[in-house]
């Protein structure tokens, strides 16, 4: 008997992927929009045929049927952290199967279970990750979780959509990512940078690469949110019996229960929190995951060689509001060498033109060449040839039928290429080597000092010292790798 693609539990199946099918080398060129290509007619067919001659197919530890090339399957999925951020993922949720459900409040539940009914609740995304027969994980949590679930939920071989930032620290950057490398002919990722959609991301990339600035010679990307505090808040009353504040903590320091951690509305609670080191990385994992994603999508960097920044005076329970943050990146196969830097809180890099007012784009990237200037934000860009390039001959814009396709949803993205190809826009591999860029930064603003960086080895070469900014402390119990 043939076992139907939509059949319940049986035997869980894997069709193996090309070896090429997420192959993405460090710094180089990308493929545009990844879609499943095969019809489902073809997939039918071809699973079919394997399930009868038995070729290439692995049966796994849970007993549902499963296939990469079965988009017609619906996945069994966890979404952890059901309410703010979560709630922008419901629609896209309603078309799978969300099988469990996971919040340290359990007041978010309700409402989370009259959208995904049946849906098993959880408090502790450790057991969560452990449902049977889960395939995909989908994470909202607060940002010092990130990595742990990430890594957590590949280990156990899950597709794992994680909001920004995927990572706080250089660490944890380069962790995620070696993890992902490892698994990715078998799982699909996808960072919640969802604005990689945007038309313009692809427009402003085939700009840059077209040769419309021509020789690329700087990036400069900037996002003007300020968010102050003075230091972690004080201890104030006790959780609700319903709040599940010591999980909530999780792998960070312990600090005080205070309810203005939670006091935020839904999708921008993370203002409550993420500028604090034991929760988040300011504006750098905030805003700067969008922003320097546009900058990102267009270079095809990898790790810089060195880092330097500098920013407000140092607060050991708060991120600068204010920083500056220069990225020397080497030359690749097309461009040269280019220094990216990220402004923030005020900072903001040279206009090139008086009657630029770059303080009106609240988050943009500006690419500058020898050939002009190409200003964008996340939906609309401006190109400004120099005076003597003002022609326009040097550059061939591309035909209609060279243009990138469009990515469609990006959420609906993650869950074809779960189904499929395991392609994504935004796959650990990309966004990781991004989030680790902008962890260095930081780490170079606390050390005060230009840092010599070995991508390699994740590694300060000039000052030692400086290699404690790499990483965070975790509580005993809470290991990044379980
Ligand atoms: N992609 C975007 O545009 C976008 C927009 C907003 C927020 N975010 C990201 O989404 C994440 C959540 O932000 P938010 O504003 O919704 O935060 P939030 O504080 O509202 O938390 C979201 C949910 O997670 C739950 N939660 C907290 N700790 C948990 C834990 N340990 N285990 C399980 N559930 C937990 C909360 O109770 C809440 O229901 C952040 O990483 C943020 O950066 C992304």
């Amino acid at each position: 008997m043939f076992l139907g693609l939509d059949a319940g539990p049986a035997v869980r199946i894997v069709v193996p992927q090309p070896k090429d099918a997420q192959s993405l080398p460090i710094g180089g060129e990308r493929s545009p929009a990844a879609h499943p290509t095969m019809s489902s007619m073809n997939r039918r067919h071809f699973l079919k045929a394997a399930a009868v001659t038995g070729t290439g197919l692995t049966i796994l530890r849970s007993g549902t049927l499963f296939g990469q090339n079965t988009p017609n399957k619906k996945l069994n999925v966890a979404l952890i952290g059901v309410w703010g951020r979560g709630l922008a993922h419901y629609e896209g949720l309603a078309k799978e199967n969300v099988v469990a459900l996971c919040d340290v409040n359990e007041l978010r539940f309700p409402e989370a279970l009259a959208k995904f009914p049946g849906a098993k609740t959880y408090i502790d995304w450790r057991k969560c990750l452990d449902h049977k027969g889960l395939d995909a994980v989908v994470c909202c949590t607060p940002d010092h979780h990130h990595a742990h679930i990430a890594i957590w939920a590949m280990n156990r071989g899950l597709h794992v959509y994680m909001e920004k930032p995927i990572a706080l620290s250089v660490e944890e950057a380069r962790l995620v990512r070696a993890e992902y490398l490892k698994k990715k002919d078998k799982i699909a990722t996808q960072a919640g940078t969802q604005r990689h959609a945007n038309p313009n991301f692809a427009r402003v990339r085939e700009l840059i690469k077209d040769g419309a600035v021509g020789d690329l010679q700087g990036v400069f990307v900037w996002g003007n949110r300020k968010l102050p505090r003075p230091g972690y808040l004080a201890a104030e009353g006790k959780p609700p019996s319903t709040l599940h504040y010591d999980q909530w903590i999780g792998p960070s320091p312990y600090h005080p229960y205070n309810p203005g951690y939670f006091s935020g509305s839904a999708g921008a609670n993370c203002l409550q929190w993420n500028m604090f080191w034991d929760f988040g990385t300011g504006q750098v994992g905030d805003m700067g995951a969008h922003t320097m994603d546009l900058a990102w999508n267009a270079i095809d960097a990898g790790v810089p060689t060195s880092i330097e920044a500098k920013g407000d005076a140092f607060n050991p329970d708060v991120t600068p509001v204010e920083l500056t943050a220069h990225f020397n990146h080497p030359a690749n196969d097309w461009r040269p060498a280019i220094r990216v830097s990220w402004y923030q809180g005020g900072a903001l890099p040279t206009s090139p033109k008086p009657w630029i007012d770059l303080n009106k784009i609240g988050h943009g990237a500006m690419f500058k060449g020898a050939k002009g200037v190409l200003v964008a934000d996340f939906n609309t860009r401006t190109l400004i040839p120099a005076a003597d390039s003002s022609d326009l001959t040097y550059y061939k814009p591309r035909k209609p039928a060279e243009v990138t396709p469009p990515i469609g949803n990006f959420q609906d993205e993650f869950f074809r290429a779960c189904k499929g190809n395991l392609k994504t826009s935004c796959n650990f591999d990309y966004n990781g080597l991004m989030t680790e860029q902008m962890a260095l930064g930081l780490a170079a603003y606390r050390s005060g000092k230009k840092l010599d960086y070995d991508g390699k080895t994740g590694t300060v070469t000039n000052a030692a010292e400086a290699n404690a900014f790499l990483k965070r402390p975790y509580r005993a119990g809470w290991p990044i790798n379980g």
